[in-house]
C-alpha cells in the first residue's frame, strides 16, 4: 500500500512536467495542510512534501520537480502491520519496534531500553522552511527535525536535534542528519566520488541494486577516500543535459557516513550524518545533540544542471562573504619550489618573479618555523626560525606589500611532531589511548582539539602570528588522520564524543579567528584533498583538491570535483615540468589552461623560467583576470568529459549575466593525425551575436569572427589542436 502510494506520486505527478530553465525559478513556498497532514516545501524547480500518518508516523510523500500548488498530495498511510515500517518511507526513523532497514537514530538507554519510536508532536513553520517536533512513543526523547528550503535552487538543508527530556543519561549510537526516500524504482545509477592521495575526486558510477553501498570516512576527518557527496539519477538514460537527478552533500568534517540503500521493495534511501561506527554521545537529562547539516537537491535536467545549482547555493549560502564572494585573487606559493628550505632571498627573489607575472598573492608554504627543516621536527612550534628569518618575517612581508601582492602563510595547527617543543611540554595533548602507542603518520601526532586548553592555545598561536604580522591569508593544512582515537581525558563513557567535540573544536576555532580578523582568509588542505566538504567549506574561502598538480591529471580530478564544489573554491596551481608525480611533460601554455578551469595559483620555480616562459604566464594571467569572473561565477557546461573516453575533453563557462562565454579544449593525445573534434557551447542565446577572441591557440581556418549563439553551438568551435597534450581556449563576447 505504502508502495503503492510513493509510486503513484513519482509515476502520475511527474508526468505533469514541471521544470523551468534553471534561473527561472518562483519564490519559495512553505505549507501546512491540516486535513492531509502534509507539509510542502518548494523553492526553484523543485519540491519536497512529506506528512504525519493516523498513528503520527512521518513519512516522506513527495521529492522531485515542482507541482501546482493546486495538486493535492494525499496523507501517509498507517502502518498496521509489524514490519511494515520497513516498507514505508519513514523521514527519520528511529531504531525500535521491529525496524530492519537502516535507521536514522538508534539510542540506549540507562535500563537496557534501545527501542526507540518518534511520533509527530508538534510544528513551527517558516518563512524558508519547518521545525517539526518527534518525541518518543513514551520516553522523553524529543527530536526536531529542521527543513530550510532555498527559494532559488530548491536545494533542501536538513538537520535533527535529538533532545534528552528524560531523567536518566542515555547514549546516542547514531544520529543522522538526514533520510531521503526516493520513489521506489530499480532503475538508479548512484555517481559519487572516491579516491586516495594524488588521485582524489575520481567519478565513479554504479546501479543500485538490492543492499546497500556505504560511503564513509572512519579516519576523524573528511578523508580522501569519498566526498560526502552522492548523485542519484533516475535510469542510466540521464545524461549532462537530461534527466532526472537528485543529490546530496553532508556538511561535516570529521566521520561520517552515507549509505544508499535499496530494500526488498525496491525503495531507495540515503541516510548520512555521523559515522555510526565507533560512535556513542552520552545525553545527560536537558542535554541535546545536533546532527551536522545534509544538503539535497533536485534537477529534471541532467549531471549539469545539479552542479550549476550546487555551485550556486554554495556561492550564496556555503562560502563565507555569501551571497556574491569576491573571486578569488591569482595566488603563488612556494612549496612545489623551495619545499622546506625556504629562507628570506629565496622567497623575496620568487615574490620579485611572482609580482612581474601578475600574481596578487604570494604565500610562504611549509619550512619557515623553528627547526623545521624536513618533516621530521618543528611542527606545532609556530616561531620563526630565526637562521632563515633573522628579523623575522616582517621583510619579507614588507617586499611583498612593496611588490604590490598580500601575504600567505602555510599552517599546520591541529599536528606536532614528537621532535618539538609543543609535544615534549604536553604529550597529553594529542589523541591517544593511556598506555598504549601512539602511530605516527608523517612523524607527526595530532592534537586533541576536543581539549578547551588546546583550542586555546591554537587560537592564541594563530591569533599573534596573525596580528603581529600583516597577514592576508592562512594555508591551512592536516597531513595525517586519526589513529588510537583516544581521550583519556574524559570519563570512560564520554571518550568517544571525541568524534563530535574535535571538528566542533576545529569549527569553532575557525569561526573566533575569522571573527577576530574579518579580512583574513583560509584555504582548507589536508595533504592534498583530505578534507573538502560543505561544512569546511562555510568557514574556508577555498580548498585545495589535490597535492597531484600534473595539468593532465587535474583534467580528471577537477573535472570530478566539479560535480559536487563549486570552482570559486576549487586551486589550481600551474607548476614546473616535467611533473613531480608522474615525470609527464607538458607546455606551459597547456598548464596553465588546465588550472585556469578554476582558481588559478603558480606553484613553479619562477626563478628558472625563461623570458619566454614569463612572457606566456603574464599573458596568461592577463587572460584569466579578464574571465575569472565568468570561470569562478559562471554557469559550468562539462561539454566533453575527459573521462569519456575520447581522447579530447572540454569545459564551457558561461557569466551569470549571459555577456561572456570561455571555450577550453584539450587534446590528450593525436593518433593518425584525426582532428580534434569540435566543441558545442551550450547555454549561448541562440539569437544573440557573439564575437570569438582566442585566449590561447588557433581555430581552424574559416571560423567566422563573428556568429550567432545558433551558429557556435551548432556549428560548434574547430579548435586546431596538435600532438600530445594540446589544449586551446576562446572568448565568446555577446555584442550589445
Ligand atoms: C601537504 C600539502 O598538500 C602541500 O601542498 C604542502 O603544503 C605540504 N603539505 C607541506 O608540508
Amino acid at each position: 500500500m505504502n508502495l503503492v502510494c510513493l509510486r503513484g506520486f513519482a509515476l502520475g505527478l511527474l508526468a505533469a512536467g514541471v521544470s523551468a530553465a534553471v534561473g527561472q525559478s518562483a519564490a519559495a513556498r512553505i505549507s501546512y495542510n491540516p486535513e492531509s497532514h502534509v507539509f510542502r516545501l518548494s523553492g526553484g524547480d523543485a519540491e519536497y512534501a512529506f506528512g504525519v500518518n493516523s498513528k503520527g508516523a512521518l513519512q516522506t510523500v513527495y521529492w522531485g520537480g515542482r507541482l501546482a500548488e493546486a495538486d493535492s498530495l494525499p496523507q501517509p498511510n498507517p502502518v498496521d502491520r509489524a514490519f511494515e515500517i520497513d516498507d514505508t518511507p519513514q523521514e527519520f526513523a528511529g531504531w525500535g519496534g521491529g525496524l530492519l532497514a537502516e535507521s536514522a537514530l538508534k539510542i540506549t538507554f540507562a535500563d537496557g531500553d534501545r527501542d526507540l519510536v518518534l511520533r509527530y508532536q508538534s510544528h513551527t513553520l517558516r518563512k524558508d522552511g519547518v521545525d517539526v517536533l518527534l518525541r518518543d512513543l513514551s520516553r522523553e526523547v524529543y527530536v526536531t527535525l529542521h527543513y530550510t528550503i532555498d527559494a532559488d535552487t530548491g536545494i533542501l538543508a536538513r538537520s535533527a536535534t535529538v533532545e534528552n527530556r528524560t531523567k536518566a543519561t542515555f547514549t546516542v549510537e547514531q544520529a543522522s542528519a538526514a533520510q531521503w526516500n526516493l520513489p521506489a524504482s530499480a532503475e538508479y545509477q548512484l555517481r559519487y566520488l572516491a579516491g586516495r592521495w594524488a588521485g582524489e575526486d575520481q567519478l565513479e558510477s554504479r546501479s543500485v541494486t538490492p543492499g546497500s553501498t556505504v560511503l564513509e570516512s572512519r579516519r576523524g576527518t573528511t578523508g580522501h577516500e569519498f566526498a560526502p557527496w552522492f548523485a542519484l539519477a533516475r535510469n542510466s538514460a540521464v545524461t549532462e543535459r537530461d534527466g532526472e537527478v537528485w543529490f546530496g552533500s553532508l556538511a561535516w568534517s570529521g566521520s561520517w557516513r552515507i549509505t544508499v540503500e535499496q530494500d526488498p521493495m525496491q525503495q531507495v534511501r540515503i541516510t548520512g550524518g555521523y559515522n555510526p561506527f565507533d560512535f556513542a554521545y552520552p545525553l545527560k537529562p536537558g542535554e541535546r545533540l545536533e546532527t551536522p547539516i545534509f544538503y539535497g537537491g533536485v534537477t529534471q535536467h541532467g549531471y549539469g544542471d545539479m552542479s550549476r545549482l550546487e555551485s550556486l547555493y554554495q556561492r550564496r549560502h556555503i562560502l563565507p562573504h555569501g551571497p556574491n564572494p569576491k573571486p578569488r585573487p591569482v595566488l603563488y606559493n612556494s612549496w612545489e619550489a623551495t619545499e622546506f628550505r625556504v629562507s628570506e632571498a629565496n622567497q623575496m627573489a620568487l615574490a620579485e618573479k611572482a609580482a612581474a607575472v601578475g600574481v596578487e598573492r604570494f604565500v610562504m608554504d611549509d619550512g619557515w618555523f623553528s627547526t623545521r627543516k624536513n618533516d621530521r621536527a618543528g611542527l606545532g612550534d609556530w616561531w620563526v626560525d630565526k637562521q632563515k628569518f633573522p628579523q623575522g618575517l616582517k621583510p619579507l612581508i614588507e617586499k611583498v606589500h612593496d611588490l604590490g601582492m598580500d601575504f600567505g602563510l602555510w599552517v599546520e595547527p591541529e599536528m606536532v611532531n614528537e621532535n618539538s617543543e609543543i609535544y615534549r611540554q604536553h604529550p597529553d595533548w594529542i589523541i591517544h589511548f593511556e598506555g598504549r602507542p601512539s602511530s605516527q603518520a608523517r612523524h607527526q601526532f595530532v592534537l586533541n582539539l576536543a581539549l578547551p586548553a588546546v583550542q586555546e592555545h591554537l587560537f592564541q598561536v594563530l591569533d599573534t602570528l596573525v596580528t603581529d604580522n600583516d597577514i592576508a591569508f592562512l594555508k591551512w593544512d592536516a597531513n595525517r588522520n586519526w589513529s588510537e582515537p583516544g581521550w583519556p581525558q574524559a570519563p570512560v563513557a564520554e571518550q568517544k564524543k571525541l568524534y563530535v567535540e574535535y571538528v566542533r573544536g576545529y569549527y569553532a576555532l575557525l569561526r573566533k579567528l575569522r571573527e577576530k580578523h574579518p579580512k583574513l582568509e583560509i584555504e582548507s588542505c589536508s595533504g592534498g584533498g583530505g578534507r573538502v566538504d560543505l561544512g569546511v567549506m562555510a568557514l574556508t574561502d577555498e580548498v585545495w583538491p589535490s597535492d597531484n598538480t600534473d595539468p593532465f591529471d587535474r583534467l580528471l580530478i577537477q573535472d570530478g570535483f566539479s560535480y559536487a564544489y563549486t570552482t570559486q573554491a576549487m586551486m589550481a596551481w600551474v607548476t614546473d615540468s616535467p611533473n613531480w608525480v608522474n615525470h609527464r611533460s607538458t607546455s606551459l601554455e597547456y598548464r596553465f589552461l588546465s588550472s585556469m578551469q578554476g582558481s588559478l595559483g603558480l606553484g613553479a620555480d619562477l626563478t628558472k623560467w625563461s623570458a619566454e616562459d614569463v612572457a606566456t604566464a603574464r599573458h596568461m594571467i592577463t587572460e584569466y583576470k579578464n574571465i575569472r569572473s565568468t570561470v569562478q561565477q559562471g554557469r559550468l557546461y562539462r561539454l566533453v568529459s575527459p573521462r569519456s573516453g575520447s581522447d579530447f575533453s572540454s569545459t564551457e563557462y558561461v557569466s551569470g549575466d549571459g555577456k561572456q562565454a570561455v571555450v577550453f579544449a584539450f587534446l590528450h593525445s593525436q593518433q593518425m593525425g584525426y582532428p580534434a573534434p569540435q566543441s558545442l557551447p551550450e547555454g549561448l542565446d541562440p539569437a544573440a551575436f557573439y564575437t570569438i577572441r582566442m585566449i590561447s591557440g588557433k581555430l581552424t581556418k574559416g571560423t567566422p569572427a563573428r556568429a550567432s549563439g545558433a551558429f557556435w553551438m551548432q556549428a560548434g568551435l574547430h579548435f586546431e589542436l596538435n600532438g600530445d597534450y594540446s589544449a586551446a581556449a576562446a572568448e565568446l563576447s555577446r555584442e550589445p
